[in-house]
């Protein structure tokens, strides 16, 4: 089907709530989107911090391939293997007891604030159900999570109101702000380890640790959105990890799917008799495809340590973003790298860098976002700075 075609039938039936780039997306391969045109796309958004070891990773779509011939759908009602082989690999692994599956990072989010919610209430009495978020956080578009999100008067939240209670927000990096905004009914404290729509703004580790603290003196629960920053983005398994700071639940989802929809939320042993037959539920999470993909995902980025070279990959890459013209600041932790520019030409440059080429999201009105696949190579960076070179020169 031609581009025309395919814009004419979304212009038609579709409500667009995002502004795509001109071309049809048709095959994904390693680090690269081929077009409807035949043309390939470096891909450095990775379908928004999804395809962390890369498109159509062959494992992925082998466990894909023989998981649907087997079974697609059960329900929570039935034992499936795939979810219980999942549910031991990540708890084993990130060092959990528990495990809750989801179909997104926002639904993800939204069980553990119905834990956090539940917990409080459960042992402390009727008012404990306070949150406390950060100002420019990035929780998701349901409407418990979009209350948590802290980006009031944005497109984000406008004319969504009255909002979920419950929910006051705090400076990010801000030890003293926090500890004023809890109070005797807050029952937890729920921050993303980097911000990543809020512009890739990594949290310092004294913060996340002072955090950490501060919940333990006061009986509050410390959540970590890790949706974005999970499974080896930031050079570490999990953000956590490299803070030394263990949160008492944490929530993933986009690169652990494999680009299947599939998130979770885990925790430790002391919230096991939180939730029990009929607290919580979804006809699809956990889906025994779902989980098929995450496993073969998750393999994948444990297996060839992907993070590791997120981590040096990332650095190299960071290190020549600076070097080129009109960039004001790199923040980069492993391959969340987000790019600063001297004047507000994200949206412009965006859609510029398609064009030649190169796909990445605009976070801010001055600041890119690269998160490109975690195995992506050197040489593929070094041909996104080209791109990034040859297209800057007319917005500086
Ligand atoms: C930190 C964080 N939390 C939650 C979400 C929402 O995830 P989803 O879009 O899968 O609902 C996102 C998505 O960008 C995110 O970055």
């Amino acid at each position: 089907m031609k581009f025309e075609e395919v814009k004419e039938q979304y212009d038609t039936y579709f409500y667009e709530t995002f502004k795509r780039f001109p071309f049809v997306a048709e095959r994904g391969e390693g680090a690269y989107v081929y077009g409807e045109n035949g043309r390939a796309y470096l891909d450095f958004m990775a379908g928004i911090a999804v395809n962390s070891a890369g498109h159509c990773n062959p494992r992925v779509v082998e466990a894909i391939c023989d998981q649907a011939k087997k079974m697609i759908h059960a329900s929570n009602y039935c034992y499936t293997e795939p979810q219980g082989r999942l549910a031991k690999l990540i708890c084993d692994t990130i060092g959990f007891e528990k495990i809750y599956f989801q179909n997104s990072g926002a639904e993800a989010n939204e069980v553990m604030i119905k834990l956090a919610r539940k917990y409080g209430k459960d042992n402390f009495g009727e008012n404990r159900y306070k949150i406390v978020t950060a100002a420019n956080s990035f929780h998701g578009r349901t409407l418990a999570t979009l209350a948590a999100t802290g980006q009031p008067g944005t497109a984000i939240q406008k004319n969504y109101d009255p909002f979920v209670p419950g929910f006051t927000y705090a400076e990010y990096n801000n030890l003293a702000a926090f500890e004023a905004a809890c109070d005797e009914d807050t029952i937890a404290i729920m921050v993303e380890p980097v911000q990543g729509e809020g512009g890739v703004i990594p949290a310092t580790k004294e913060f996340l640790q002072g955090l950490r603290k501060l919940c333990d003196e006061r009986n509050m629960l410390l959540l970590f959105d890790e949706v974005q920053t999970g499974w080896g983005r930031t050079g570490e398994i999990m953000a956590f990890m490299g803070a030394g700071v263990k949160p008492d639940a944490v929530s993933m989802a986009k690169a652990m799917g494999g680009g299947m929809p599939i998130g979770a939320m885990c925790t430790t042993a002391k919230f096991a008799l939180t939730f029990g037959p009929g607290a919580h539920g979804s006809t699809y999470a956990g889906n025994p495809v779902c989980c098929a993909a995450s496993y073969a995902q998750l393999s994948e980025i444990l297996e060839k340590k992907l993070y590791e070279n997120a981590k040096t990959v990332g650095a190299y890459f960071a290190e020549k973003l600076q070097a080129l013209p009109g960039v004001k600041e790199v923040r980069a932790r492993g391959l969340m790298i987000g790019v600063d520019f001297e004047k507000e030409i994200a949206t412009d440059l965006k859609y510029a860098l398609c064009d030649a080429g190169l796909l990445v999201t605009a976070v801010r009105p001055a600041t890119i976002r690269l998160v490109p696949p975690l195995n992506v190579t050197k040489e593929e960076c070094d041909k996104a700075i080209d791109i990034l070179e040859t297209t800057l020169p007319k917005f500086i």
